[in-house]
């Protein structure tokens, strides 16, 4: 396992619609998702779509549990939303691709989902409360579409503008 870079905003790869997974899941993308799953709890996070680390394929990580000791990874590939309630609910949300910045999304408060998991097996369930909020904003991530995509246009140009002057700040810290 490896920890690998996450891209930040306004990185173009982030923007890239992801490929699905063709044929069975291989020890390939138990590597991958073994990197990810790392990645994500290094930084620390709750989800991470492969295109976050550069890796343009219909994958995501994620865990809810919030505790070290009693960690509940979760693994999908190729998932789908088959169906949507009606009633949406508000969150606070952030993404490692946009570090530091949170903000109100409006997203289906259930969702039933499909998906194979780590060993390739078959998966139909309903999400719901947090888990509805983050596969929908890992899917978002492979359509090429970020959290701050659903904002206004101002609040997401400030948005980028203060992850690439974190960037920069950090890079010139770096070189003192
Ligand atoms: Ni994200």
């Amino acid at each position: 396992m490896a920890i690998r870079e996450i891209l930040t905003v306004p990185d173009p790869r982030l923007k890239e619609v992801s490929r699905p997974v063709v044929g069975p899941v291989t020890d390939e993308h138990r590597a991958l998702m073994d990197d990810m799953l790392e990645t994500m709890y290094d930084a620390p996070g709750i989800g991470l779509a492969a295109i976050q680390i550069g890796v343009p394929l219909r994958i995501i990580v994620m865990d809810l549990s919030r505790e070290e000791d009693a960690r509940e990874p979760r693994y999908f590939v190729n998932p789908e939303i088959l169906e949507t309630v009606e009633e949406k609910k508000p969150y606070e949300e952030g993404c490692l691709s946009v570090p530091d910045i949170f903000d109100e999304v409006e997203r289906s408060a259930r969702c039933r989902l499909r998906y194979l998991d780590y060993n390739g097996n078959a998966v139909e369930e309903w999400a719901e409360d947090l888990y509805a909020v983050c596969i929908q904003h890992e899917m978002d991530h492979l359509e090429g579409t970020l959290f701050i995509d659903h904002l206004s246009r101002l609040k997401r140009q400030r948005a980028i503008d203060k992850v690439k002057k974190a960037k920069l700040r950090a890079i010139r810290e770096d070189a003192n």
